[in-house]
């Protein structure tokens, strides 16, 4: 079923397409949730939170298994016009970037869900975590920006 040919009309199988299509629409529910946030709804900006880490971190470990089981990146390259050495560079600066944001995300989250639970909404209002947060949500909006770009090089081109 993963490996299938995919839905989007290109080479890619079927787990490419699918993660390809939540990264597009990623920033969109990741901005979604800052919205309810600036409208001071913490409660539901908690809990969009909570799901866009633990739908997000899902899709991350599959799409690490599909890369390992069908060969990584250099055997999907093979099948692109696009320049190798080109790829890799772009492929470097993504992975760098993904890696912080991820890890400023998780950071974020449960530091500020430890404040949440002991009902200190003031302390995260007084700490930094609007600046972490827009950082984050910087990040990650490029890292899947660039996952996309990286689909197309691959299966497009
Ligand atoms: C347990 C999880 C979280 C809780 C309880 C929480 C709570 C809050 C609170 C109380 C504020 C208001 C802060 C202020 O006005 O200075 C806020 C703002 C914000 N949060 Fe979170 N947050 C959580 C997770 C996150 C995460 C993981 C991000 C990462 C993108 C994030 C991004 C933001 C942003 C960008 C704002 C600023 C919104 C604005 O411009 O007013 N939050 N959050």
């Amino acid at each position: 079923m993963l490996f299938e040919p995919g839905f989007l009309g290109t080479s890619a199988p079927f787990y490419m397409d699918f993660i390809t299509i939540f990264f597009t629409v990623f920033p969109l529910l990741m901005g979604f949730s800052v919205f309810l946030a600036i409208k001071r709804k913490y409660k539901h900006h908690f809990i969009s939170q909570a799901v866009l880490l633990a739908v997000t971190s899902i899709i991350i470990i599959i799409f690490e298994i599909g890369l390992r089981i069908s060969g990584g990146f250099t055997e999907y390259a093979k099948g692109s016009d696009i320049s190798y050495n080109f790829m890799l560079v772009f492929l470097t600066i993504h992975i760098v970037i993904a890696v912080i944001s991820l890890m400023a995300w998780i950071y974020l989250f449960f530091s500020s869900f430890k404040a949440y639970k002991a009902n200190n909404i003031n302390t995260i209002i007084n700490s930094n975590h609007k600046q972490i947060g827009e950082l984050v949500f910087f990040g990650l909006s490029i890292s899947s920006l660039m996952g996309v770009c990286i689909y197309l090089f691959l299966f497009l081109f």
